[in-house]
């Protein structure tokens, strides 16, 4: 297992450009299922995350070339099916293959994806929404399975206690453009990774308004084409740089970004001080003067992303003053706190809030990674720590940052992997 090796201390400078969105990603290579046209996908990030729904797709028949580093041509002419455990096990978004498979074959026997460190990961809602088309989903043995006639458009709720689901309503978005009649998607995601998949299965000849709301309209449609499309942007990755250029004092530019998408990230570091300068396409951080910790809870989009929860709760444990950082999305999201203070964070929990103290430094120690985003967050601690950091089990970063350490180097960062067999 490779793990990597910060020398902390060093502010970073310079540009950085931000891979494609991991999140839009997912779900529109699964959306290629529901066409037996070759589709064109451009800015598709180098991860493993990515190379696993690859995996799935190709055991359930599709074609896969790659055209260039970051292009792939996908053709499903025929699908199987069924995806079994040892291929889903290994990444919970595949979820994502229910609404695709119910599309086109109508029925389906997929995997329930494990829960992970982040917490539970219920499908309920997805299971209600689908339902709610007419799919007849009952889980057995470990499995959906989903046995359904014609799909009928209605109107439905994705709701739940802590919002609406992304992946839900990327399922039943996905369902619905080839059901009979209208479907109205209430308390539907507003996500931009949900409105880039909107924008595919419309590039495909689907009808899908109100993407982008939290209430979704899909006129069905009878077949798809195929079709060529660019990924956005991953704004997750845009703020976890934008957080290693506040917290090391530096001055760091991310190119290649929509700041739209980044709206509730840059008021917590305008708020805390931080000067931010936005571009058409790029976003700019640097410290100018004292800084001030703030408070911040995660929610749906428009509001602060639970994706970034980590990454700014490392910045809020060297910034002087307290804050009080709330979890609404995932109540269990704290795997970082552990290591956060064994690196010296002043950090209290009570239940779905951290209660931070600004320290003046954190020291480096070997700390663990555990999930993808909590490993950002060790490694962004790493880079201001005093001393030589090591972060083991490096293979959660690969999940959704493409050659994170690279990035890092070029912005003067003395970070560096280590293979290990
Ligand atoms: C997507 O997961 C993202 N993953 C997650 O990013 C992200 O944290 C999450 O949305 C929230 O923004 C991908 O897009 C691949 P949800 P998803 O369904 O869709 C509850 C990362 O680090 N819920 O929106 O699985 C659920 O427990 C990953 O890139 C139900 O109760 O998340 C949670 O509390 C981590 N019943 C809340 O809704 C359901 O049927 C939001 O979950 C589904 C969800």
């Amino acid at each position: 297992m490779d793990r990597i090796m910060i020398h902390g201390g060093k502010p970073l400078a310079g540009e950085v450009h931000i891979s494609g969105s991991k999140n839009s990603t997912l779900p529109i290579l699964a959306a290629t299922l529901m066409t037996s046209e070759p589709c064109t996908v451009h800015h598709v990030p180098n991860l493993s995350d990515v190379r696993f729904m690859l995996d799935i797709l190709k055991y359930l028949g599709a074609e896969v070339s790659q055209l260039d580093k970051n292009t792939l041509r996908i053709q499903a002419r025929e699908v199987k099916d069924v995806a079994p455990y040892d291929l889903v096990r290994k990444m919970r978004a595949s979820v994502c293959l229910l609404g695709p498979l119910i599309a086109r074959l109508k029925r389906c026997k997929v995997s329930v994806p494990g829960g992970c460190v982040i917490g539970p990961r219920p499908i309920d809602l997805h299971i209600k929404g689908l339902n709610s088309l007419g799919t007849n989903i009952t889980l057995e043995e470990g499995y959906v399975v989903s046995n359904s006639g014609e799909l009928q458009g209605t109107t439905l709720s994705l709701g739940g206690r802590h919002g609406s689901t992304v992946l839900g309503t990327d399922n039943v978005m996905m369902a619905a453009t080839l059901a009979r009649g209208t479907t109205v998607i209430e308390h539907a995601a507003c996500e931009p990774e949900v409105i880039d998949l909107a924008n595919f299965l419309n590039s495909m000849g689907a009808r899908i308004t109100g993407h982008g709301t939290s209430s979704i309209q899909v006129e069905g449609v009878d077949r798809l084409k195929g079709s060529e499309y660019r990924i956005i942007p991953d704004r997750i990755e845009a703020g976890t740089f934008l957080v290693a250029g506040a917290i090391t004092q530096g001055d760091v530019m991310v190119k290649d970004v929509i700041p739209q998408h980044l709206q509730a990230i840059l008021r917590l570091f305008e708020n805390a001080g931080f000067a931010v300068e936005s571009g058409d396409d790029s976003v700019r951080i640097c410290c100018n003067g004292t800084t001030q910790a703030q408070d911040f809870a995660t929610s749906p989009y428009p509001g602060f992303p639970t994706d970034m929860q980590a990454q700014a709760m490392t910045l809020m444990c060297v910034t002087p003053g307290m804050s009080v950082v709330t979890e609404r999305v995932f109540p269990d999201r704290f795997m970082h706190v552990a290591e956060l203070q064994r690196m010296g964070a002043q950090i209290e929990m009570e239940t779905a809030t951290a209660v931070i103290k600004g320290v003046d430094h954190l020291s480096a120690a070997p700390v663990m990674a555990s999930d993808l985003r909590a490993s950002a967050a060790l490694i962004i601690a790493g880079l201001v720590a005093h001393g030589d950091t090591e972060v083991l089990r490096v293979y959660h970063i690969d999940r959704g940052y493409e050659h994170m350490d690279k990035k890092l180097r070029t912005l003067g960062a003395r970070i560096e992997r280590i293979h290990e067999s």
